[in-house]
């Protein structure tokens, strides 16, 4: 029995959100299709790999399927998930008697879960992965009224890989013509055409990364990441304002009669944020690092400083949780500029925008600040890493 893995990856992961399609999700240090491969790749039951992608992801799935052992090929997906894996199908050598379709989506399948699998293929031609139903399930209309209450003991809650002999696939698919879009698993495609499809026991660490809470979930079967540790900093800077210099403030030049004092370019987001993350992580501050004294770092952005604050956060194992920053400064105006320093920061750091804030105060004429002969920033930074660190 030649096995074919159908690995469908062409999604566009709008449940859960974000700048990338979820398949480039990191987990730890490596993309959650890395590890959906891998788990294909070394388990022995499977001989070959296809990978759907959407178009314009094709050559950084092929670099990801290159590091393969088995034999892997890349192809183009549809727009649905039925004609993704159409595509895969249509792509088989004539070898491949058995597919396993596997959704990209799940990175952390048991190698005994695929067991399952493929003994139930042998068994029957047809098996899929389900888990029992445990709450009580309501069949619904579309107000979300309920119409009935359905025999829990008689629902089970099915996952991938779902594994059939490739002709009874390829038939199903032939009837059910266009049809076959609606489905949103192989089984679908096979009961429509009549095929029994038997269940086996599926696993509940077997998690689709459908929704952001998710891929934590997924980290935590993958990494261990039962007890996260959480750690929080605080970071503070407060420049005096002078003629003469550019203002720079979280990364981004803002036009101003005055600019602030400093060996750097003195930018107070930058420097309370970098004290905030070095704080959280127990690593010292930015005084210790880049020493003010240092003429290397005269006039440096410090945009840079950040990028090297990022670098040693991911090598002590921290990953950034969220920034949040207040700056206090009567004038000039700050909130047009809140969308560019996070932007500008999140590059520095390679971190996704949204987990950086940024408010801005005046202090209603009070204090230094308040006689504009400053600007200060507050920023707190939480990070976490994998337990047991
Ligand atoms: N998939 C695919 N081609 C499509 C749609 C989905 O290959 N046209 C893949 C996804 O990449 C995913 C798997 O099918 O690995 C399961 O689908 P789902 O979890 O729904 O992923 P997405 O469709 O990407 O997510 P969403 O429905 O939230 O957009
Ligand atoms: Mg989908």
């Amino acid at each position: 029995m030649t096995v074919a893995a159908i690995v469908p990856a062409a999604g566009r992961g709008a449940r859960f959100g974000g700048s990338e399609n979820k398949i480039w999700s990191e987990i730890g240090g490596r993309p959650l299709i890395a590890w959906t491969l891998s788990a294909l790749d070394t388990h022995p039951g499977i001989d070959s790999l296809v990978v759907v992608g959407a178009e314009e992801e094709l050559d950084r799935l092929r670099q990801a399927a290159a590091t393969l052992e088995k034999p892997a090929r890349v192809v183009s997906g549809g727009a649905t998930r039925a004609e993704s894996v159409l595509r895969g199908l249509e792509s088989l050598d004539a070898e491949a008697q058995t597919v396993l379709v596997h959704d990209a989506a799940r990175p952390a399948v048991p190698p005994d879960l695929i067991d399952r699998v493929l003994a139930g293929v042998r068994r029957h031609g047809a098996a899929i992965p389900g888990t029992p139903c445990t709450d009580t399930a309501k069949l619904c209309d579309s107000q979300g009224r309920v119409e009935a209450t359905l025999d829990r003991s008689r629902i089970s809650l099915v996952q991938t890989p779902q594994g059939c002999l490739r002709d009874l696939l390829e038939r199903a698919y032939r009837l059910a013509g266009a049809a076959a879009n609606e489905a949103t698993d192989e089984a679908s495609l096979l009961e429509l055409a009549g095929i029994a499809v038997h269940v086996v026991p599926g696993d509940i660490t077997n998690t689709k990364v459908t929704l952001p809470a998710d891929l934590a979930a997924a980290r935590r079967v993958l990494l261990g990441e039962a007890i996260a540790e959480v750690r929080t900093g605080l970071g503070y800077d407060v420049h005096r304002l002078v003629t003469g210099r550019e203002l720079w403030l979280g990364g981004v030049r803002i036009e101003y009669d005055q600019g602030l004092e400093g060996h750097s370019d003195a930018d107070v987001v930058v420097h309370a944020v970098c004290d905030a993350l070095l704080g959280a992580a127990g690593l010292g501050d930015i005084g210790l690092l880049f020493p003010p004294g240092d003429p290397a770092h005269r006039n440096r952005r410090s945009t840079e400083f950040l990028a090297e604050v990022g670098p040693m956060l991911g090598a002590a194992g921290w990953r950034v949780t969220n920034i949040d920053a207040a700056v206090l400064a009567e004038a000039p105006r700050l909130a047009p500029h809140r969308t560019a320093m996070a932007q500008a920061m999140a590059e520095a750091l390679e971190l996704e925008p949204e987990r950086i804030s940024i408010k801005a105060t005046t202090s209603e004429g009070l204090g230094p600040v308040g006689r504009r002969e400053g600007i200060g920033c507050w920023a707190v930074a939480t990070l976490q890493r994998a337990g047991g660190q």
